[in-house]
């Protein structure tokens, strides 16, 4: 039995020059835990070239959503990013991944650290009411180089306040803190050095990250992830050995390719 199934897009949007989303219909039977990663892909030269992407979508949209970016010479992205709307897109039958909330143990703030495309895991998460059940604050985290890289950022900034299930736990609850590092905004600076100097924890009203109270889930790139974790360690949070022990803080890359 194949682990692909042939989904059909139903809407392309692209952010800027580098970064686009694509939706497509979903079958009945995919399950999938928020936080979690397909495999998708198209079939090229006859075979099916397949690359992780973080489903950007909730668990319980009817549709499933994928946030990429364009790999100059990337092997799947430089055909992916021509996809139109009536395509067929591959999808895995059986997603997977580190960040789920079940491998965190209880705390009162939930940080979600991502730069760039990383970004799509926490789309998904985000809209998850049973985040907003387990804890008291939810910190995005998202850092890019350029203002025009903050794609979602209309999401977060418009319409979740907004919205008729959600507006009300996210107004209370979510802070949405986009950075950007190669341009002015209203935020500047990589991650790790808003956690260093403390600014990020000034700037949203909270005490630095620690063991009591914070949990954190991160997606970005394997430096970028390696930082970060080096900065929890020192902080004294515990990283999850592997899937289904539940800790301080875990871990995925933002897959690209
Ligand atoms: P910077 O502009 O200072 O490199 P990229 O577009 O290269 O994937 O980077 C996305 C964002 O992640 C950029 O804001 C970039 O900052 C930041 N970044 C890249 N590597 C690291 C790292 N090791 N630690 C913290 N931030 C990083």
């Amino acid at each position: 039995m194949s682990k692909l199934r042939t989904e059909t897009v139903t809407e392309v949007h692209h952010w800027n020059d580098s970064l686009f989303t694509i939706k497509t219909t979903r079958d009945d039977g995919l399950r999938f835990r928020n936080g979690e990663f397909a495999m998708i892909g198209m079939i090229i030269d006859g075979k099916p070239l397949l690359r992780a992407y973080s489903i950007a979508s909730p668990n319980y949209e009817e549709h499933l959503e994928f946030f990429s970016i364009k790999v100059p010479n990337g092997p799947l992205t430089s055909r992916l990013q021509h996809i139109k709307v009536g395509d067929e897109l591959l999808v895995s039958k059986k997603p997977t991944g580190t960040l789920v909330l079940d491998d965190l143990l209880p705390g009162k703030h939930l940080y979600m650290l991502s730069t760039g495309t990383g970004l799509a895991p926490f789309l998904s998460l985000a809209r998850d009411p049973e985040v907003y059940e387990r804890f008291e604050k939810i910190i995005l985290v998202h850092a890019v180089r350029n203002v025009d890289d903050l794609a979602y950022r209309e999401m977060f900034e418009e319409q979740l306040p907004n919205d008729e299930l959600f507006g009300e736990w996210y107004r209370e609850k979510f802070i949405y803190y986009p950075t950007t590092t190669r341009e002015e905004f209203r935020n500047t600076g990589r991650i790790t050095d808003l956690m260093e100097s403390g600014k990020l924890f000034s700037d949203i009203g909270l005490p630095p990250i620690n063991k009591e109270d914070d949990r954190v889930l991160i997606c970005g790139s394997m430096p970028f992830n390696a930082d970060v974790a080096k900065i929890l360690d020192g902080f004294g949070l515990t990283l999850s050995p592997r899937m289904g022990v539940q800790a301080d803080y875990v871990i995925e890359r933002a897959f690209v390719g």
